[in-house]
């Protein structure tokens, strides 16, 4: 029998739909559908591989304008687009459903309106290890620190920041993220010779930071039995976490594991490293069944969220960690306690707190079991209130930056700008910040454009992200 080879695949993207469903269609494919036959006597195959390949990044922002650039497409084409997409993302914005974004991380609308990162910048030079590849990030089993939804979070933007340390911050030795967050900017520059130091108030960022970056001595076998005998318990009573949680936040059955797990941890860990390795898995775990949109403020009003709540073991970089420093402290206290080569601060910059975002997990966390108030069930946290949130946030950077005693000041501050929402508006003015620097030193700007994502038109903000940087003297 002949061979039959070089046969060129019929392009067939309507009768694919019917016989196979829309989740086998390529996106060439779905957009061909979109655009259907007689697109001016162009190849409908090649003008939608054209768009996205032109568009990839940045299809939910087309417009009519950007659609009609490409030669084939004319207003009535590029409308039926733009009205697809408008659709969907009425239904998201609706149902307040998240956008899974390629990368697998969720954002809400407003969180892809409010993160500074949805733009991920690779390093022009790389001189720090790299920890991750961008594209394969998920290893079966294990989670790695990025691995988690956070409002601000500078993970898409540690090119950015790596860029300008290797450019001003030649052979330096001690780094410290006194708002470290998530601690994904420490991470990137952990080496066995640099001394991270990591900060933050939440004691929910306080254990993840202590065993990513803090823990040396750490049995990971014992872990993994822990994980495991923390996995397989099938609890049927309620608890403190299902009685406050269940049916809202989480399905019943995983807040009665989530509160029975937490109560254990506890009594199993054999030391401080052990239960913050524990708390982190349970933290991680307990994120990926939240019935949210990244942040605690509210829970989505359809419970779907159902899958049963499975803890992992942390990937951890040992013999990088045996100098570094872990602290959970306001950072206007800490500052003057420490020295570092470079100081990075990545402050909250508007009035929405940190602990009312995440107050669940801080709950969890510290688990003294609180009253909860209100539909979000949230406990008092008068105690936990960023002074950076507040209108005190200027006097309060003013007298951290005065205490410093570093080599280079990094800082990244948001600027959208004045916007009707006041919740939204930076607490810092710009000319502020120059100014503290500059009576530190000399002061650079650093800048990246960043295209907030708008629902709809283009060109709506001129948003960059920047990173302030001061030579001190
Ligand atoms: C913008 S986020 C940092 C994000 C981080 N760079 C990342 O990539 O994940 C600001 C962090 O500062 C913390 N924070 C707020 N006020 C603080 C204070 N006074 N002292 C220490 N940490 C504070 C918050 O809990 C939050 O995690």
């Amino acid at each position: 029998m002949p061979k039959l080879k070089n046969i060129p695949k019929v392009f067939r993207p309507r009768e694919k739909l019917m016989e196979k469903g829309p989740d086998n269609l390529s996106k060439v494919e779905l957009l061909a559908n979109l655009l259907g036959s007689g697109i001016k006597g162009k190849n409908v195959k090649e003008v939608a591989e054209q768009i996205i390949k032109r568009y990839n990044q940045d299809f939910l922002e087309l417009t009519v304008d950007k659609l009609t650039e490409i030669s084939g497409i004319g207003n009535a084409k590029a409308s039926q687009i733009i009205s697809a997409i408008a659709l969907i993302k009425r239904f998201y914005k609706e149902q307040n459903l998240p956008y899974l974004l390629k990368d697998g991380i969720q954002y809400s609308l407003f969180d892809l309106y409010e993160t500074e990162s949805s733009k991920y910048y690779p390093p022009t030079i790389k001189n720090h290890k790299v920890y991750f590849s961008h594209n394969k990030r998920n290893i079966p089993g294990i989670f790695q620190m990025q691995n988690r939804r956070f409002l601000g979070n500078k993970y898409k933007l540690l090119g950015f920041i790596e860029d300008i340390v290797n450019e001003k911050c030649n052979g330096f030795e001690s780094f410290c993220d006194i708002f470290s967050g998530t601690g994904v900017v420490g991470e990137r520059f952990n080496e066995k010779d640099i001394k991270i130091i990591s900060n933050d108030i939440l004691f929910s960022n306080y254990y993840p930071l202590k065993t990513f970056l803090g823990t040396t001595q750490l049995d990971i076998n014992a872990l993994k039995n822990k994980i495991d005998l923390l996995n397989n318990l099938t609890p049927n009573q309620d608890n403190y976490f299902s009685e406050n949680y269940g049916n809202t936040f989480f399905s019943l059955e995983n807040a009665r594991k989530i509160g029975v797990i937490r109560n254990i941890i506890d009594n199993i860990a054999d030391n401080e490293c052990e239960k913050a390795a524990l708390i982190t898995s349970l933290i991680y775990a307990t994120d990926k069944v939240a019935n949210t949109v990244g942040h605690y403020d509210a829970y989505r009003k359809k419970l779907d969220s159902v899958q049963p709540i499975k803890l992992l073991i942390p990937k951890i970089d040992l013999e990088s960690n045996h100098n570094n420093q872990i602290y959970q402290k306001d950072a206007n206290l800490l500052i003057r306690e420490i020295y570092c080569d470079v100081l990075y601060v990545d402050p909250p910059y508007n009035s929405r707190q940190y602990c009312d975002a995440y107050h669940l997990l801080e709950n969890l966390a510290t688990w003294k079991k609180p009253k909860v108030f209100g539909k979000a069930k949230k406990m008092d946290r008068t105690n936990l209130k960023s002074e950076y949130c507040l209108k005190t946030a200027t006097k309060a950077f003013r007298d951290l930056i005065t205490n410093a005693n570093c080599k280079h000041i990094l800082i990244s501050y948001n600027n959208t700008g004045e916007s009707k929402h006041g919740r939204s508006n930076a607490r810092i003015k710009d000319k502020e910040i120059i100014e503290i620097l500059k009576s530190k030193g000399k002061v650079e700007i650093f800048e990246r454009d960043y295209k907030a994502f708008t629902t709809g038109k283009s060109n709506t903000t001129g948003h960059t992200e920047r990173v302030f940087y001061c030579k001190t003297k």
